[in-house]
Order: C-alpha cells, then sequence, then structure tokens
C-alpha cells in the first residue's frame, strides 16, 4: 500500500523550472493620508471664512436639504483652499465645524481628493500629466518635465525657494487630444513644447499675463495642420451606404 504522499509524488508533474515570488514595491510615502503638525499646519492655528466668503458658503449650504448638508464638504474644502491657500487641519475643522460632522468624515474626503493640498504649495501651481498618452503626444512628457525641473531647479513634489513654484506631477488631466498638458492653478495649457514651457515659466517669473489652452496655435483640438489622422472633410450625410428603398 502506497501513502498518499508517494501516490502525489508520482501523479504530480514537478515543475522543471523555479517560480519565483514577486511582491509589490513597498508604499514609501505616507503623505498622502497622514497628517502631521507643522508651523504652519496645526490644530491652533484658527481658521475662519472671511465675510464675503461666509456669504458663498451660505449660498452653497442653500443646494443642500438641511439633513444633508454634509454633501457640501467638497465646495466648502474647495472654498477653504482658495482663501487660506490650502487646506489645513483648522480649515477642515471649520468645515466639520459648520456642517456639524465629526472632523473625521472632512478627513476623509480631503485626503482621497488630490485636489486637496494639505500643504502649502507655491503661487504658482503647477500640474504636469505625465500619463502614457502625454508621455506619448507631441514632444512628450518627459522633455517637459525635463524643462520644468532644470529651468526651475525643483523636482516634482517640490517648491521654489521663493515660494512661487510648486511642481507635481499628475495622472490623466482629461485633455489627452491636446498631449502634453500642464495645469497652472486652475487653467490647463496644452500642446506643450520645451520652447512654449519655458516660455511660459519666463512670463511667469516675470509677472506678465499667459494665455491658458493650447500653446500651439491650435484652436481647441482640431486636427494639427499637416497631419492628416483625423476626420477633416464634411461627414457623411444621413443614409450614406445604405439600400435606396430603405
Ligand atoms: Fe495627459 Fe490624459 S494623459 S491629459
Amino acid at each position: 500500500m502506497h501513502s498518499v504522499r508517494a501516490i502525489l509524488r508520482q501523479t504530480t508533474k514537478v515543475p522543471s523550472t523555479r517560480r519565483f515570488l514577486h511582491s509589490s514595491p513597498a508604499v514609501k510615502s505616507d503623505a498622502l493620508f497622514i497628517h502631521r503638525d507643522t508651523p504652519d499646519n496645526n490644530a491652533n492655528l484658527k481658521f475662519e471664512f472671511n465675510k464675503e466668503n461666509q456669504q458663498r458658503v451660505q449660498e452653497v449650504l442653500k443646494k443642500y436639504p438641511p439633513q444633508y448638508k454634509k454633501g457640501a464638504i467638497m465646495p466648502l474644502l474647495d472654498l477653504g483652499q482658495r482663501q487660506h491657500g490650502f487646506t489645513s487641519i483648522s480649515v477642515m475643522n471649520e468645515v466639520a465645524r459648520i456642517l456639524e460632522v465629526p472632523p473625521m468624515r472632512v478627513y476623509e474626503v480631503a485626503t482621497f481628493y488630490t485636489m486637496f493640498n494639505r500643504n502649502p504649495v507655491g503661487k504658482h501651481f503647477l500640474q504636469l500629466c505625465t500619463t502614457t498618452p502625454c508621455q506619448l503626444g507631441g514632444c512628450g512628457s518627459t522633455k517637459i518635465l525635463e524643462t520644468l525641473t532644470s529651468e526651475l531647479g525643483i523636482q516634482p513634489g517640490e517648491t521654489t525657494k521663493d515660494g512661487k513654484f510648486t511642481l507635481v506631477e499628475v495622472e490623466c488631466a482629461g485633455a489627452c487630444v491636446n498631449a502634453p498638458v500642464m495645469a497652472i492653478n486652475d487653467d490647463y495649457y496644452e500642446d506643450l513644447t520645451p520652447e512654449t514651457t519655458k516660455k511660459l515659466l519666463d512670463n511667469l517669473k516675470a509677472g506678465k499675463p499667459v494665455t491658458p489652452g493650447p500653446q500651439s496655435g491650435r484652436h481647441t483640438c482640431e486636427y494639427a495642420p499637416g497631419v492628416y489622422t483625423t476626420l477633416n472633410e464634411e461627414p457623411y450625410g444621413p443614409g450614406f451606404k445604405i439600400r435606396d428603398d430603405l
């Protein structure tokens, strides 16, 4: 009588190659979730909406039934960030107080959405998209990133010493057709090249106005002149290639 182990040994094919176990790299950053007190971001610093924004808060609250006013967490956080410059712990606590929710409910939202900067950022907040279409589109976002880092002397995640520029890399900004794309504060700057990127930075440094949108001369996202890879003729009318008797 054979033991079960002996039978298994006979019937089980032993793989001829060794299998290696792989694991994901360890997450090295807790910056997205953890709050650490700093001199300019701690709960002892009081934050209040100014008079103008207090009116805005009331307007926002009117959109929600009283029992669902916690739905206003995002608009109020956004308002707080615009007034204070970033979403500090005091901004979050004030929003929680106004909406009568536990502060944790506000922290959950603020840590989930990357639009809320929980640390101070520069006057010009540069969010360069480096997702695949932007890496492949135009000259590619890698060249834009190189231009930004060399012109500003900072790496992604850093702020210039004069506090004017903060640079971050972001995932798809939703404007891939005009790749490579970078948001500066609330506006998008598209079809970037190293030259137009440098020009944008020079103008911002000099306090000159810059024009959002495609920097290539395109009006919006129509086909780039000379590149006939998209439809550029009148669309076929109804009934195209359909039998006459239908
Ligand atoms: Fe950059 Fe979509 S990949 S905007």
